[in-house]
């Protein structure tokens, strides 16, 4: 069974043209999927109808054997989603909004004290935990946001531009967790991303998307052969025509 299955996808918002148009791609249980391309090629979307948050116009979609029209509610319980722009209750501290994530999923008090523990480990933000999250940088908002994607093992996590907005240092960092965590725990991952180094690193395999379109997909390693290019933003211009 594919951990994700996009067959023919298409999604039109309104009536204009197609945000995405006829998308096939598959992801393997345990791998980190990547989707790369330019602003408005259709990235978001793809992750908000993987995470059932929005409705394909036509296609089909299933993750971990489930439909994301039918079956949403199955999915909802497997997976978690870090959405672009991911707000968070600016009142609470940092730890009572992680404690508030855990207590939702964990089974057992023990669970979610542990589930925080690694998430203020992911997080970084050491003794700032305390503080109210509108105090935060956006950096350390971003932080806290994919400690507690990561914290709670989805099956399936869904990493919307994961690192955006955060320094060398601790992009470096959260994708090192985002690693550990699938080699430790066997999570999938699917991630959208603009930082070419990021996608090259973290990514076993990457689908290049242009206007709604797949252009390629495959190992970073393969494309660059491929494309006779040193490195992923070569491939992807080289990809989609534009050198
Ligand atoms: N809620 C919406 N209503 C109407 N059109 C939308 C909506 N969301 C996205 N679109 C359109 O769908 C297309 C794909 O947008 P999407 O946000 O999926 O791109 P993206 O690849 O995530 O871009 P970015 O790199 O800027 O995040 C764009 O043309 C965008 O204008
Ligand atoms: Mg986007």
């Amino acid at each position: 069974m594919k951990a994700v299955e996009v067959v023919n996808l298409v999604k039109v918002y309104g009536g204009g043209i197609p945000a995405i148009d006829n998308l096939t791609f598959a992801v393997e249980p345990g791998e980190i999927y990547g989707l790369i391309g330019p602003n408005g090629a259709g990235k978001t979307t793809t992750l908000r109808i993987v995470a059932t948050l929005i409705k394909p116009t036509s296609g089909s979609v299933r993750v971990l054997g489930f439909d994301v029209v039918d079956q949403a509610e199955y999915i909802r319980r497997m997976i978690s989603y870090l959405p672009e722009e991911a707000g968070v209750y600016g009142n609470l501290t940092g730890y009572e909004y992680l404690r508030f994530i855990a207590d939702i999923y964990a089974k057992s008090g023990d669970e979610s004290e542990s589930m925080i523990e690694e998430a203020l480990e992911i997080s970084g933000l050491g003794s700032r935990i305390k503080d109210r999250v509108k105090s935060y940088s956006r950096g350390m908002r971003r932080r806290l946001q994919v400690a507690r994607t990561l914290m709670v093992k989805p099956k399936l996590a869904i990493l919307d531009e994961p690192t955006s907005g955060l320094d060398v240092y601790h992009a470096h960092y959260i994708r090192r967790c985002i690693r550990r965590y699938v080699d430790e725990y066997g999570l999938t991952v699917l991630i959208s991303s603009h930082n070419m180094l990021e996608i090259e690193y973290l990514c076993d395999r990457i689908l290049l998307i242009h206007r709604g379109r797949s252009i390629d997909d495959g190992p970073p390693r393969i494309l660059k052969e491929k494309y006779s290019s040193n490195n992923m933003e070569e491939v992807f211009l080289k990809a989609v025509g534009l050198t």
